[in-house]
């Protein structure tokens, strides 16, 4: 089984949010081969839940806050994400860390609210070009994952991470998929020091219909974590056809 994650960043408002989840809802996913689930805007979650309630396609967020509830202005945690009906959160995005200036100390804050409330969060990872022209990855790397998991209590909850090259984001610059399996490899090494419980590990970095196979039919990676792409239903639908013949 594989997982195709779709990322819709800010891409979408509100309605046509709405009408790709109206339009995602009627695919035929064949749960055994592929899991489903849509990051829409806030805005669009709830309708998402509950237009995607009945089917085998999951709901999460971009983001989610870690203190649960009170006076955060302008905040959304996971606590109230979970009352929503979502089942995933990406945590610590290339854009929320690099953006929005979120470190290390605050992703592991908002992994552990995230378990704690009971969603599955999609931790991404991945360095810089500046870190791979300074022969940085595996620094890097090691330093987001220790912040992650040294001394993580999964609870008999879920955890997932995708490996996303910074610089292959929304750039047409794909990570080789020979490259993005090693790394993922040694992703999964690193965490096995940290917990025994097997966590996927996603790709994602300009994944479209043209080189989607070229990742999942590795066995080492277990999906892709695709952004502008998956916001076009051409796109999407073709990627799902790919994914469920494979
Ligand atoms: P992209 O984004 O597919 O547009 O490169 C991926 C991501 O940021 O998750």
């Amino acid at each position: 089984m594989k997982y195709l994650f779709c990322n819709w960043k800010m891409y979408l408002d509100y309605q046509q949010s709405l009408a790709l989840v109206k339009q995602v809802g009627k695919l035929k996913v064949d749960k055994k081969k592929v899991g489903v689930a849509v990051f829409p805007t806030f805005f669009a979650v709830p309708e998402a839940v509950k237009a995607l309630k009945k089917t085998a396609i999951k709901t999460g967020v971009q983001d989610a806050t870690a203190i649960p509830q009170g006076a955060y202005t302008g905040a959304v945690s996971a606590y109230l994400a979970k009352r929503a009906g979502v089942q995933y959160a990406i945590i610590g995005h290339s854009e929320r860390r690099y953006v929005f200036g979120e470190h290390d100390e605050e992703v592991r804050k908002k992994v552990e609210a995230a378990l704690e409330a009971g969603l599955i969060p999609v931790v991404c990872v991945g360095e810089t070009k500046e870190d791979l022209d300074a022969d940085k990855r595996q620094y890097r790397l090691k330093k987001q994952l220790m912040h992650v998991f040294d001394g993580l209590k999964i609870n008999g909850g879920k955890i997932m991470v995708a490996y996303e090259p910074v610089w292959a984001i929304g750039t047409n610059d794909a990570c080789d998929p020979a490259t993005a399996d090693d790394v993922i490899g040694f992703i999964k090494k690193e965490i096995s020091g940290y917990i025994s419980a097997p966590v996927p590990v996603l790709y994602g970095g300009s994944v479209g219909s043209k080189n989607v196979l070229s990742y999942t039919n590795r066995d080492i990676i277990d999906g892709v974590l695709v952004g502008s792409a998956s916001t076009k239903m051409s796109e999407l639908k073709a990627m799902l056809a790919a994914l469920i013949r494979a």
